[in-house]
């Protein structure tokens, strides 16, 4: 197959561009060149931002078997991609996000992909709550402009927060400093959230098998880790991954914020705006298989021991007051 990926250079869009050249696939990759570009000299590069009249120019009389969409946030620019590429590719597959079902209202956890129609949410004030809003409604409407599209082979891919090697949002990376300082690991109301997140080289192998496949053609498909665990507990298996002992600290969310601490910089997974998807679709008809969630954080922590970042992630500079607050419980 020829394959397009609009984007492709930052977190899965890389293991999928890789990972389709290993097998044999021609690969193009489409961004603005402001990501650094480890993807070698297997891949065609065109340079445009999806957004202007670049991206027609790049990609003016062009073909491809396939192309995977992973930096559309906007109605507008699927529908550009809609238009460029209409009778001129064999597949388009939109990278949404479980977001869509969390803005919804009264959505069902876990959320099965028919639970996308129902009432949005009303738009909050609160600039935090509007901006992960304001993400999900979006990402509502690029799904809206290809359902209204049947006659152009689409499919929307819904996954959850990502994890894994590269991720650029730096989730697990930030509890491992925690861990690797010797300092409490602080978990926000004891962390009863369930986490099923998925592993980025999972969703590349998902999409690099779909593609081309018209089972998926004008479908909606929710991709997870089958693990659902508590937070707790996902961080009591990351703590064995690393050979840490105990070092959690339930407290009161409250008590954090009221010491001027930012949540998800504590603890990036206690955010409120967890999706928590079921992936039976996937696994009972396209035989999804995930990684055991032990396998993964074993390949995270192997990943961040062989290259430790030079810098912390962000809110680590307020670590001294995380350690005030832990000290003396248990
Ligand atoms: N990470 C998560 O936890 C998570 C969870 C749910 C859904 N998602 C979805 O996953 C997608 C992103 O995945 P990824 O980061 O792994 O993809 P990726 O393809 O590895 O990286 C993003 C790419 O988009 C390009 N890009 C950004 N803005 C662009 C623009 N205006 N024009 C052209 N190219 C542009 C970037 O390159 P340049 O900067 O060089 O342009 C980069 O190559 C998003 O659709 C997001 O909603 C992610």
């Amino acid at each position: 197959m020829h394959v397009l990926l609009i984007g492709g250079t930052k977190f899965v869009g890389h293991f999928l561009a890789l990972r389709l050249v290993a097998q044999g696939h021609r690969v193009t990759v489409l961004n603005r060149g402001v990501t650094p570009d480890g993807l070698g000299s297997g891949v065609e590069r065109l340079r445009a931002d999806r957004g202007t009249d670049g991206f027609d120019s790049a990609l003016a009389g062009r073909r491809f078997d396939a192309v995977v969409d992973f930096a559309a946030y906007r109605p507008e620019e699927v529908e550009r991609a809609l238009r460029v590429l209409r009778r001129r590719v064999g597949h388009y597959v939109f990278i949404s996000t479980g977001q869509v079902y969390l803005v919804r209202e009264a959505c069902p956890r876990p959320a099965r992909e028919a639970d996308f129609d129902g009432n949005v949410m009303a738009r909050p004030e609160d600039p935090e709550t509007l901006e992960e809003w304001s993400y999900g409604v979006l990402k509502r409407r690029c799904e809206e402009v290809l359902l209204r599209a049947p006659d152009f082979p689409s499919t929307r891919l819904r996954i959850p927060m990502v994890n894994g090697e590269r991720d650029y949002y730096r989730r697990l990376e930030s509890y491992l400093w925690r861990l690797l300082d010797g300092g409490p690991l602080l978990v926000p109301d004891g962390g009863q959230e369930v986490c099923r997140h998925v592993y980025g080289l999972d969703v590349a192998d998902a999409l690099a098998s779909m593609l081309g496949d018209s089972r998926v053609f004008g479908r909606a498909v929710n991709l997870a880790q089958w693990e659902a665990p508590p937070l707790w507990d996902l961080l009591g298996l990351l703590s064995e991954a690393l050979g840490a002992p105990e070092r959690r600290v339930a407290l009161p969310a409250e008590a954090i914020t009221r010491a001027g601490l930012r949540l998800r910089d504590v603890s990036p997974f206690s955010t409120g705006w967890m999706s928590y998807l079921d992936p039976s679709l996937a696994r009972a008809e396209l035989g999804f298989r995930s990684t055991g969630l032990p396998e993964v954080l074993a390949r995270v922590v192997a990943a961040f021991l062989t290259a430790p970042p030079a810098l912390p992630p962000p809110g680590y500079e307020a670590r001294a007051a995380e350690r005030g607050l832990g000290s003396g419980r248990s």
